[in-house]
């Protein structure tokens, strides 16, 4: 891959796009980005409203999203993650997500070959 790649941008937009979204002011986000063997590993790491266990898989499906239609904050469409994660699949990358738990953060690693 390369790092100016529009794929690739388009992807951490996105990430980055949720991570504020979802998490309060004035909290940090972090873009962390080192390589590895032959991969470069890129992180967005917020300090956000979390995802729970159950749905850290679920959430890139086309229109998933956490919360209810019928509560919904957060507005959106739920194609964000959908569509990065073809971008980064397309280019032989893995995207998922990891957090504790509601109210802990998130954060999204990406993994992609040089
Ligand atoms: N950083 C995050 N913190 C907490 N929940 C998140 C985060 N990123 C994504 N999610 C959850 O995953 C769901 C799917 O994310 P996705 O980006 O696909 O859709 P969206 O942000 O709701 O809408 P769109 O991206 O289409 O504007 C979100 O609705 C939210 O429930
Ligand atoms: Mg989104």
């Amino acid at each position: 891959m390369n790092p100016s790649d529009k794929k690739f941008s388009a992807a951490i937009v996105n990430l980055l796009h949720n991570a504020v979204r979802f998490s309060p002011e004035k909290t940090k986000i972090i873009l962390g980005v080192v390589e590895k063997n032959d991969a470069a590993l890129c992180w967005v790491k917020d300090e956000g409203i979390g995802i729970p266990e159950a749905e850290l898989e679920k959430i890139f499906d086309k229109f998933y999203q956490v919360e209810a239609h019928t509560v919904r904050r957060y507005g959106g469409m739920g194609i964000g993650l959908t569509i990065a994660e073809g971008l980064i699949e397309a280019q032989g990358g893995r995207i998922w997500a990891e957090s504790k738990g509601e109210g802990q953060g998130t954060t999204f690693k990406v993994l992609l070959p040089i």
